[in-house]
């Protein structure tokens, strides 16, 4: 695992036995295990060398960033089969559904095309809100099986899972579910025409760099508007994700009521998630500590109610630790 290219990683409970998946897996050591390729690209899934790793708590397996493509056409064949057989657990379930999202959504915004963007994005959010929304899954269950890796691919799927987990606690049916899901795939859609060398800058922006950043709000909204497949509540959710409450926020620092209730959601989930993930300069903050600075915020950046929302989900979690 020395190459120069890099390594991206994926789940372990994505490989089926048997499988072949035409790229070389990699692993890192365990004890008792060697760090090493852990298959060749011309030999399928062996059953029992995956179980000696699962059972020594091997959760992720690295793949070449240049194999993510071929990784990504395995998902797309087998999804079906990984995330609808009921034997498997639901963590491994969630974790499937992570690696599925967010690997449809980096294929589409590296193609650049809106449409399919969209058509993908609908797709992968219905299997996202059927998962949440029909089991009883803790935020803190979500957040461990989640890759948190700097990626907008990676950002905006794991934002759309916590939306359905927001809107499902404020009480939304299963169609507004599934708008906000689509709504948060989309949301950061404006990045793709912000300087890739200002994206993953590994350090603070400075202030042009900020200013080109905060376009992309505005860029978003350009892309979307007169799309007929993008609903208002959705369009909001790019166009208002980085406004805030009191006022603060851009592109247009509108006060709260004026703030779509799904822009403001988003906000919330947006925040979370950029908190919890790692950054090139910082390491991912633990949910107790996202919450603190979060409330810290509450009805000046967050709106209140559904920020007390939000809270509840953390809070419900804790219960079940205890029981
Ligand atoms: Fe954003």
């Amino acid at each position: 695992m020395s190459d120069h290219r890099g390594f991206v990683p994926i789940s372990m409970a994505t490989l089926l036995p048997s499988a072949m998946l035409g790229i070389d897996v990699f692993v890192r050591s365990a004890p008792g295990l060697p760090s090493a390729k852990l298959f060749a690209s011309d030999e399928p899934v062996c059953e029992s060398k995956l179980r000696d790793y699962c059972n020594a708590g091997v959760t992720s397996a690295f793949i070449d960033v240049e194999d993510r493509h071929k990784y990504q056409s395995y998902l797309q064949r087998n999804w079906h089969l990984l995330l609808e057989d009921s034997q498997t657990p639901l963590e491994n379930r969630l974790e499937i559904m992570g690696d599925v999202v967010r690997g449809v959504i980096d294929k589409q915004l590296q193609g650049g095309d809106i449409q399919s963007l969209i058509k993908a994005s609908n797709q992968v959010a219905e299997t996202a809100v059927k998962l949440i929304s029909t089991n009883e899954v803790a935020l803190s269950q979500l957040c461990a099986v989640l890759h948190h890796d700097y990626g907008t691919f990676t950002h905006s799927a794991n934002v759309s899972f916590y939306a359905v987990m927001l809107a499902k606690q404020l009480g939304y049916d299963q169609v507004e579910q599934h708008e906000v899901a689509v709504g948060a795939l989309l949301h950061d859609v404006g990045k793709m025409e912000i300087d890739s060398g200002i994206i993953n800058k590994p350090g603070p922006l400075n202030l042009q760099e900020m200013n080109a950043m905060k376009r992309h709000p505005i860029i978003g909204f350009e892309k979307l508007v007169h799309r007929e497949d993008v609903s208002f509540g959705q369009l909001m959710m790019t166009y208002q994700h980085h406004e805030r409450v009191d006022g603060s926020g851009y592109p247009c620092a509108i006060p709260g009521d004026l703030i779509h209730p799904y822009g403001r959601l988003c906000a919330i989930v947006d925040v979370f998630e950029a908190l919890t993930s790692q950054r090139p300069y910082r390491k991912p903050m633990e949910i107790e500590k996202a919450m603190d600075f979060m409330t810290s915020k509450r009805g000046t950046d967050f709106d209140a109610d559904m920020l007390d929302v939000w809270v509840e989900l953390t809070n419900k979690e804790e219960v079940n630790y205890e029981q």
